[in-house]
């Protein structure tokens, strides 16, 4: 039975499409559109807004009424937990990002069993997904672009975790991360990922379609000649 068969059978939520900025506009905007279901952060993104972290997530806190990934910067577990706790606090919708290492793992079992919330992220293997939701990951996050980069196919790490957590049931939701394209976003949808996100600029293009534009385009110019079918209005 083809994977999305059975993704149907098991689950019938919708995709959930969340976006990968820290940029408080680029949110505002792209919320308006009602179909943003959670935000994802990194300390790229983070830098690149240059900005304070705690601040950001509670702005982004205040838009968006989902999932917000915050990520730690301590390497070792103790650091991980202390950092995790913290940011845990600082809204009810954080989540905490944990990279997906021998350390992350230890700190991943512990701030789970608290009930705080954790997406693994920096998973490149199906063998990293199952130990992350062993140790009690809410999401995993498979970088796909960062893997088709490397002359390798990141859509079929997507769908080989999103198969192997089919196969044992596992509630851990599987985050494709690393978008860098709409296409990878189709993608993402035919393997069954419950979740892309995704920088605004990709969010952007999956709204338009230049058929779309002339068809309206064409609508509305035929209206106009017509002055007899406005005569109501
Ligand atoms: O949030 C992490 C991920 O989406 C990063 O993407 O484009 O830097 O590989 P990228």
């Amino acid at each position: 039975m083809c994977r999305a068969r059975i993704k149907l059978i098991l689950d019938l939520s919708l995709m959930q499409f969340f976006l990968d900025t820290a940029d408080i506009d680029a949110i505002k905007k792209y919320a308006s559109w009602g179909i943003v279901d959670g935000i994802t952060t990194n300390p790229t993104l983070i830098s690149k807004e240059g900005v304070d972290l705690k601040t950001r997530i509670q702005e982004i806190a205040e838009i968006i009424d989902g999932p917000i990934s915050s990520e730690v910067v301590a390497t070792d577990s103790d650091g991980m937990v202390e950092q995790g706790r913290k940011m845990a606090k600082w809204h009810k919708n954080v989540t905490v990002k944990i990279p997906m290492t021998s350390e992350g793992l230890k700190a991943v079992k512990i701030l789970s069993a608290e009930g705080i919330k954790i997406n693994v992220t920096l998973v490149f293997s199906v063998p990293q997904a199952m130990m992350a939701a062993k140790a009690g990951a809410d999401f995993v996050s498979p970088f796909l672009g960062r893997v088709d980069d490397i002359s390798s196919e990141g859509i079929e790490l997507v769908a080989d975790i999103v198969d192997v957590f089919q196969n044992y049931g596992i509630q851990t939701k599987v985050l494709a991360a690393s978008i860098r394209h709409p296409l990878h976003v189709v993608q993402a949808m035919k393997v069954g990922a419950d979740i892309a996100t995704m920088p605004p600029a990709v969010f952007d293009k999956l709204v338009s379609h230049p058929l779309t534009d002339q068809g309206l385009e064409k609508f509305l110019s035929d209206w106009e000649k017509c002055k007899s079918c406005q005569k109501e209005q």
